[in-house]
């Protein structure tokens, strides 16, 4: 039985030896390792030994076992190893190939232009506030001297809030945070403001190359002991300054109810530099914001005695802003997520 075990072993790891494919060295396994295999047969023998000798022989039969596994597992290694060199030798492999490009992300270009102009008015001392996009017909419009009915209300097409117990709205623009600035401010006495709101507003209007029915507005207030509007002036054709440089600006009365004077702004038209094309509508200027010096009743609506305190406020659209800077024509790429348009910043 010993020399059986013995020879089987020798027999086996002969056989392995040069077996190079899955199907034989298959073969093998069953033959010699298989429930009804060679070794099999002979463990099966174990119970007819007498007693003394059957410990010394199961051992040996299990040494043999436990041989012909490892010596399995060693060429199932090994085969696999060969087939991984001949790949590596006849597929040619060009290790100078260029890597994958790795696609990196980048800012959408409203929130590039945002952070832009917040550096800009960061740098002139004004904080960023921020204020909500869901407002009160209050906020938003009454005590920006809009009441209810009133003919301006035309100019700012509203979404109201369904099932909401008083009048609610998506804010038209971000003036209302004026409101909500100032009295934030003079909560425990009044005290002087220059702030910036941006933010997305909301009109009902229908979708064109100029207008969005969701666009970014930037709202500025400075409010103190003895502002002017050569304040508002000065302030503003420095903002223009710094994000279109060196250009002509200039101011255009215009109405807003909650600002007297009011004022528009142009610039240059940056397509044309004033001689007239489409983008300017054959004028030379282009319009970049609303501005004026805040009404009094909206500085007593914030808290703030218009006897003590004046102050200037504007409103600029932000992707106008950037279309501008930028020569962009058409708003609606802003949210078209089109990556041909996207890439491009
Ligand atoms: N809220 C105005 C609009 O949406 C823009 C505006 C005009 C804001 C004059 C102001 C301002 O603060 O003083 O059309």
């Amino acid at each position: 039985m010993i020399d059986r075990l013995n020879q089987l072993r020798e027999e086996a790891l002969g056989a392995l030896q040069p077996i190079w494919d899955d199907a034989q060295l298959e073969q093998w396994r069953v033959k010699f390792l298989g429930r009804k295999g060679a070794l099999s047969a002979a463990m099966d023998q174990l119970g007819a030994l007498p007693k003394e000798q059957r410990a010394v022989v199961g051992k040996l039969a299990n040494e043999t076992k436990n041989a012909l596994e490892s010596a399995y597992q060693v060429k199932v290694g090994a085969i696999q190893q060969r087939a991984l060199s001949e790949s590596l030798e006849t597929e040619p492999l060009d290790v100078t190939l260029p890597g994958r490009p790795v696609a990196t992300g980048r800012l959408h270009p409203a929130t590039q232009n945002l952070r832009e102009i917040y550096r800009i008015w960061g740098d002139m001392g004004f904080q960023v506030f921020r204020s909500r996009e869901i407002e009160t017909d209050e906020l938003n419009f009454q005590l920006l001297n809009i009441p209810p009915f009133h003919p301006a209300r035309d100019n700012w097409a509203t979404f109201y809030v369904a099932g909401t117990g008083q009048r609610v709205v998506l804010r038209t623009h971000t003036s209302p945070g004026q409101i909500r600035a100032m009295r934030l401010l003079s909560e425990n006495g009044t005290q002087p403001v220059r702030v910036i709101l941006p933010g997305m507003c909301y009109r009902y209007e229908q979708i064109s190359a100029r207008y969005e029915i969701q666009f970014y507005q930037v709202e500025g207030l400075a409010v103190g002991r003895n502002v002017t509007f050569a304040d508002l002036k000065g302030t503003l054709t420095e903002f223009a300054r710094r994000m279109y440089g060196e250009r002509p600006v200039r101011f255009y009365a215009d109405h807003f109810p909650f600002t007297e004077p009011s004022a528009q702004m142009d610039v240059k038209c940056i397509i044309c530099e004033g001689s007239g094309c489409p983008i300017c509508k054959y004028t030379g200027w282009l319009e970049i914001l609303g501005s004026g010096m805040v009404h009094p009743q909206v500085l007593r609506n914030g808290g703030y005695d218009p006897d003590e305190w004046s102050g200037f406020a504007f409103g600029m659209g932000a992707e106008r802003i950037a279309m501008l800077k930028h020569g962009i024509e058409d708003i609606r790429y802003f949210w078209a997520d089109d990556l041909r348009f996207l890439e491009q910043f």
